[in-house]
């Protein structure tokens, strides 16, 4: 759903613009963070970069093999004989049923595994962050420090967000939720649940009703076109509409019935991992199974090595063709 959404942002541009514009990034009276949201409000997929204006990013690529941001630079400063060898001694473990070989479930339950790894990578960079102490566990006051920027919650208005475009009230509850052992600070754990909700079920309805918040504006639990433009829509032109209308008709409206419900709230702000596994798979099997038998030899990785944790001699340049798009769909 997000490529063909992409596919749709970037042809509308070409044919209505013709201009690689910004204008889907546009953060227009927003509240939310934009590092980790996308300027409708939606929680940006680990995949976000994957397909960008400037064509295929093989980061994505290293990273759902890798589970690590950190791991996968160190590879990119790797000789490719390095490089092969370390991704040759990941691939056992990778092989859950030892035949030797890597089929798309062994893929795909590595990549989700990845997934997981990437957000505790991410938690405890930001746990580094708000520690103040450094006792290893984020206190609420600590984190109002890092996300507020206050030393009270007096100091916070009615209508300021955090880093994560929630209300103090919000946040509250969603760190209570997150604080499974109600010790009254986060560990890494559990402060990962707090800082990625999206991944977590048991947040889902805090992010629902933040998103009902900011844009039900008639308050009848469902969200129409004009409150999904809200005021985004005041200094874009016509085609950034017409791609909006898109996109709200044919990916968020599932049912068609003229309004986003809260079913469908979910499914547009939160990225399916499952979904964006599914798609890598696809994308890594396109790029190495050369002899097309649907399985992926220990060879045939190790053959296309840099597509799969790349080295020092990876060629970024050659993928901003575009040439990649064709793999998805
Ligand atoms: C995830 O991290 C664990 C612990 O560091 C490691 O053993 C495992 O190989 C990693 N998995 C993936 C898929 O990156
Ligand atoms: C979400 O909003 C509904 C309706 O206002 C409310 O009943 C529910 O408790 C809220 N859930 C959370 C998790 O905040």
């Amino acid at each position: 759903m997000f490529f063909k959404y992409l596919l749709s942002i970037l042809l509308a541009h070409n044919l209505l613009l013709s201009c690689a514009s910004a204008a889907v990034h546009g953060q227009h009276g927003h509240s939310v963070d934009t590092l980790e949201r996308d300027s409708d409000g939606s929680f940006r997929a680990r995949d976000y970069e994957h397909y960008g204006d400037s064509g295929h990013n093989s980061e994505f690529d290293h990273e759902a093999i890798l589970g690590s941001v950190r791991e996968a630079e160190e590879f990119d400063k790797l000789s490719p004989d390095e490089s092969k060898r370390r991704l040759g001694q990941l691939l056992p473990k990778m092989d859950l049923n030892g035949d030797g070989q890597i089929d798309r479930q062994e893929l795909k339950q590595w990549i989700l595994k990845s997934f997981i790894n990437l957000s505790r990578e991410e938690a405890q960079e930001r746990l580094l962050e708000a520690d103040d102490d450094r006792d290893g566990a984020v206190t609420w006051s600590e984190y109002l420090h890092d996300s507020f920027g206050v030393d009270s919650e007096d100091d916070v208005g009615p209508d300021d967000t955090g880093d994560s475009g929630m209300l103090l009230q919000e946040e509250k509850s969603m760190w209570a939720t997150a604080d499974a052992n109600s010790d009254g600070k986060l560990e890494v754990d559990e402060f990962e649940v707090f800082t990625n909700p999206e991944e977590h079920e048991q947040m889902h309805q805090y992010l629902i009703n933040q998103t009902l918040r900011e844009k039900d504006t008639n308050k009848d639990g469902k969200i129409d076109f004009n409150e999904y433009v809200g005021d985004r829509g005041a200094q874009q032109d016509k085609g950034w509409l017409i791609s909006e209308k898109d996109k709200f008709d044919n990916d968020l409206d599932l049912n068609k019935d003229g309004v986003i419900d809260v079913t469908e709230i979910h499914a547009w702000i939160i990225p399916n991992n499952e979904e964006i596994a599914e798609e890598e798979v696809d994308h890594l099997f396109a790029s190495a199974d050369d002899d097309h038998d649907d399985i992926l030899t220990f060879e045939e990785i190790l053959n296309h090595h840099d597509v799969f944790v790349g080295s020092e001699a990876t060629d970024y340049g050659s993928d901003l063709m575009g040439d990649h798009f064709d793999d998805e769909l």
